[in-house]
Formats: structure tokens, sequence, C-alpha cells
């Protein structure tokens, strides 16, 4: 059996939380750590989330977590950019994908003294290069750590990340952005631009990988507690999906978990049924795009000096996924 050593970087959200319940429980991921970032909440709110989940499958004296990044790194510095971040209760009805707390019981564990940043570095660097980190919310942490220390780039194995989109978006003024590269472009640009092998799994991927009501009512029937955390976070999204997003074309009683879909796509890579090589990079122009991934599938580029050369395919791009296998993948880690 291929054993993952596994870092996870979340914003910790309910569907970051059944990606986390599924890295808990695969045999093959050895979970050395997870760092919250600021994203679907504060900071302070996607740790204590990120605690909750550890500390409710009963994970806690195993699996540490480190608090990181509370801003992004420039983005809201002009305050008409991002006004909305960090993203609190204030700005929902109560009827969206997460609530500032997840619907699980309060915890008393903590985070480590270690901050994120700090703690991808040491770990990187004292690593003999076969880390692999799923990244399933803005990647400030990521990219903080690689300015100060750089030579960590070359120490990473892969890193998983859901963002982007191509046809499909969630974020930003039309709606054209992909949440978790809209809230922090900058440190989405200094990741893709990083040189280490990236595999993106985006929006328009995840809209079409929904779990059903069905499979969700299947978790919660298995009596485990992580097929119950699971049901109940997939079932809020449905019931929000079912009034919000109907135009996302995601079906009736199904919920995208995006950042789920990385997990199982690194634990079966035929979960990934089509991917491309391609160059991307990020619009942090501040304009109308601003937060738009930017996508180029040519093989040559061209600079303003007029001359062509070949594209630098800097990404892995998930076109098309395996719902079927997505679902069933879910279904065994979470009712084990
Ligand atoms: O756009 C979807 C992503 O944004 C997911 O990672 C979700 O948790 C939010 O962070
Ligand atoms: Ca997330």
């Amino acid at each position: 059996m291929e054993k993952y050593k596994v870092i996870l970087d979340v914003d910790t959200g309910t569907d970051d939380a059944v990606a986390i319940l599924m890295a808990m429980a695969a045999e093959e991921i050895d979970l050395l750590g997870i760092c919250s970032v600021n994203g679907n909440r504060n900071v302070e709110l996607t740790t204590d989330n990120t605690l909750r989940v550890v500390d409710f499958v009963g994970k806690g004296d195993e699996v540490k977590v480190y608090k990181g990044c509370a801003l992004p790194l420039v983005c809201t510095l002009n305050k008409d950019r991002r006004p909305l971040i960090p993203y609190g209760d204030k700005y929902f009805d109560g009827q969206e994908n997460h609530g500032n707390h997840l619907d699980l019981p309060e915890t008393s564990l903590q985070p480590q003294d270690k901050c994120a940043v700090s703690y991808y570095i040491d770990t990187l660097m004292a690593s003999e290069g076969d880390i692999t980190i799923v990244a399933v919310g803005p990647l400030t942490n990521l990219a903080v750590a690689m300015r100060a220390e750089p030579r960590i780039c070359s120490k990473i194995k892969e890193i998983m990340i859901m963002g982007a989109g191509l046809e499909e978006g969630n974020s930003g003024p039309l709606q054209r952005a992909e949440f978790n590269f809209w809230a922090d472009p900058e440190a989405a640009e200094i990741v893709l631009q990083s040189g280490c092998k990236l595999t993106i799994v985006p929006l328009d991927v995840t809209h079409k990988t929904g779990i059903k009501l069905k499979e969700a009512q299947a978790f919660e029937d298995s009596g485990t507690k992580a097929g119950y955390a699971a049901a109940t976070f997939i079932k809020r999204r449905i019931k929000n999906y079912s009034n919000f997003q109907h135009n996302w074309h995601i079906g009736e009683e199904t919920a995208a978990v995006h950042d789920a879909l990385c997990i199982a796509g690194l634990l079966d890579r035929s979960v990934f049924t089509k991917v491309v090589n391609c160059n991307m990079h990020m619009d942090y122009s501040g304009g109308t795009a601003d937060g738009v991934s930017v996508v180029s599938f040519k093989p040559v580029t061209r600079d303003l000096d007029g001359i062509f050369r070949p594209a630098v395919k800097n990404v892995d791009l998930v076109m098309e996924a395996d719902r079927e296998k997505f679902a069933a993948i879910m279904h065994e880690l979470v009712t084990k």
C-alpha cells in the first residue's frame, strides 16, 4: 500500500471538515499536521472548527493543528477590494454553507504554539522530499512560507489544490472567481509559479461530483461519529444549495463537497478521469477579473518582445472526475 505523508491546509468550513474526516480515517495517509488559514471564516474560527472535527472523532492526541495566517497577503489593504474579508456571520443570514462554528460540540483542544508558516518551513526542510500538501483554503500560509524559505519548494512532493474555475465561479462581483483563489490571489500566484508539482481541482469538477442526500443519509445510518458529522455537514450544504445555488447546475438534493474530492483523488488517482497539463496564472489586477484564474492550453506563449516561446505548463488541471468513485471512497472512509 502506498503511504502518503500529508499536511492539510484548511479554512474549515463544512467541506474542509469532510476532507479532514476522510484524511484522518485513511490508512494510506500519515497525517503529519493540519494548518488553518483565514478563508470561509476568520482564522480563529477556522482553527477552532478544525480542532472540533479532530476532537469529535477522538484524534486529539494524534493530530496536531497549527494556526496560520489571519489575513490575505495584500488584497485587504485597499478596503474596497475585499470589503467582506475576514468573513463572519454578520454578512450572511444564517443560510449558507458553513456558519461561524461547525455544528459539533465545543472543544478544549488548542492549536500548537508554532504557527503554520514556521511549521511548514521546519517540517519541509527536515524532510526527504516526500511530503504532499493538500491545500483547500486560500494559499496564504504556503505563499508566506515560500517567500520566507524558498528552498521548501524543492522539498515538496506535490501540492494538491482545491481552487480555480474555468467556466464556474462562486466569488467576486461577477461570480467568475473561485473563492480560495479570489480570497488571496497574490498568494495563489506565488504558489502557481513556485515550480512545485501542482494538481488543481477546480470548481468545474467539484460542481459535477456532488454528494447526494441519500448518500449522506447512509453515512449517518452507519452509526459512526465520522459518518454522523459528514452527514450533518453535507445535509446543511444540500439545504443551502437548494435555496440559493440552483444556477450552478449541481442537481437536486445534492451538494458539492469541494475539498473532499482532493482527498479521494489523492488516494485513488483514477477518481480524476481527465487531467490536462497546462499553464495557469492569476489575475490580481484589482479589476473586474481580480481573483480569476487564467488558463492557457496553448503550447506557446508570446511575450511583449513578440518572440514565441514554449509555454510553461505549471499545473495538472483536473477536468473531469468519477462522481460514483468519489462518493464510494467517502462512504468507505467515514463509515468505518
Ligand atoms: O470554492 C470552494 C472553496 O472555497 C472550498 O475550499 C470552500 O471550503 C471554500 O474555502
Ligand atoms: Ca476550504
